[in-house]
């Protein structure tokens, strides 16, 4: 769904209903009626007016994973739930300046966000870059893969998310069970990726190729990245340009993850490959150009630091941060306006947790304690056990009060979550 003269106004109503996914009709919770959600595609500047019908038997409310916008009123607000039966117009205004990249919407409400966006509730949000919109483009085709990892009974029934669904064999995407994707050889596409899954890691490998990322999380890189593996934790998005020469199948895998405490999930195909010789695009060979897609880094790493925190997540006495549990009442991280943070992210459990912090990305430049060389922005990282990772970011252009958490949904909604108010 495409905005119009600066505008986009879209209805999503929230359902528990049956669906089509995975190949059959099956119990899910929607938007829309469809698994994952529609993609809304907007240009930065622009008015999203987003109507959200809750017709769930419980609270849910709508977080923007990915906007810079106010966290406050009707805005990117996870403060507030809408009641079953209710309906609550959200308004985002994306500013001018936004990072152009693929960002998502999923149901935030505290204790029941992981049970929904297991039975799909997701979907994705693309904001063009002025070169997109002037038509100059990397890739003959872009394509959205929205990977999700639910499970069903044998009656079709939703199972409610445990630890022991790490083993589930079940990924889509876009709803489907391994689709085959046609390439045409010498073209090049652009995937855009996001994991919508509640608590599974992605490390992407696409058989006989390289994959060349050029944005995370919604932030442009600086250079493209060629590599084997892109890997995605839960909310984290990829876009990766891919070029096919030799005919063939390929298999796109979910390799091997390990989440700590021995917890590795399975080798699994998402998606086959088929780059096929009769086939001929109607861009003919284009060249491969990533430039027009990458956007310099402002780097923070040459500016001062005006406030430096640490903060700990736990599995000791339940799921905590800094040793306590999530409190909607309570703020944990009072921030000022503009300022330049630095923030360690510790990971002090057997566990791997990704941390997200809503509203602000951030530029990663230290893993336990070594420096990084980031190419860009990202709003999720991965803290592996017993590790660190450190961040900078500025607190800019938005006052009020949002969420930091482990990305791990069900961790999140037993507490692994902290509240910032930037004043
Ligand atoms: Cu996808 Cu609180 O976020
Ligand atoms: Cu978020
Ligand atoms: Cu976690």
């Amino acid at each position: 769904i495409y905005s119009h003269r600066g505008r986009l106004a879209v209805t999503l109503v929230a359902e528990e209903r049956e669906a089509f996914v995975a190949g059959a009709r099956r119990a899910a919770a929607t938007y829309n009626g469809g698994v994952p959600g529609p993609t809304l595609i907007a240009d930065p500047g622009d008015r999203l007016d987003v109507r959200l019908v809750n017709r769930l038997s419980r609270p849910t409310n709508l977080h923007t994973h990915g906007f810079h916008v106010s966290p406050g009123g009707n805005s990117d607000n996870v403060m507030l739930d809408v009641p079953a039966g209710a309906t609550f117009d959200y308004r985002f205004d994306i500013p001018r300046d936004h990072a152009p990249g693929l960002n998502w919407y999923h149901p935030h409400p505290h204790g029941d966000g992981a049970r929904q966006l297991f039975g799909g509730m997701a979907g994705t949000v693309i904001f063009r870059s002025e070169a997109e919109r002037r038509g100059a483009s990397a890739a003959v085709r872009d394509r959205v893969l929205v990977l999700q990892a639910p499970e069903w009974d044998t009656a079709g029934q939703l199972k409610v998310w445990s630890a022991g669904l790490l083993a589930s064999q079940v990924r889509l995407v876009n709803g489907q069970l391994n689709p085959h994707i046609a390439l045409r050889p010498g073209e090049t596409e652009r995937w855009r990726i996001v994991n919508a899954s509640v608590s599974d890691f992605f490390d992407l490998r696409l058989d006989g190729h390289q994959l060349t990322q050029i944005a995370a999380d919604g932030n442009p890189y600086s250079r493209p990245v060629t590599t084997d593996v892109v890997s995605l934790p839960p909310g984290g998005r990829a876009e990766v340009l891919v070029r096919s020469d030799t005919p063939g199948t390929f298999a796109l895998h979910a390799l091997p993850a390990d989440h700590g405490a021995g917890f590795v999930s399975p080798d699994l195909v998402l998606a086959t490959v088929h780059v096929e010789p009769g086939l001929r695009g109607v861009g003919g060979r284009r060249p491969f150009r990533p430039e027009p897609l990458l956007a310099p880094l402002c780097d923070l790493r040459t500016r001062p630091v005006d406030k430096r925190r640490t903060i700990t997540m736990s599995m000791t006495g339940g799921f905590t941060i800094d040793g306590k549990k999530f409190d909607h009442d309570r703020v944990d991280q009072v921030v000022e306006l503009n300022a330049l943070e630095e923030w360690t992210i510790v990971n002090d459990s057997v566990l791997i947790h990704p941390f997200h912090i809503h509203i602000n990305p951030f530029q990663v430049t230290h893993i336990d304690g070594v420096p990084v060389d980031e190419p860009g922005y990202r709003d999720t990282v991965t803290v592996r056990p017993r590790s660190s990772v450190t961040f900078r970011t500025v607190f800019e252009d938005f006052t009020g009060t949002s969420l930091f958490h482990c990305h791990i949904v069900p961790h999140s909604d037993l507490g692994m979550m902290g509240v910032f108010q930037v004043v």
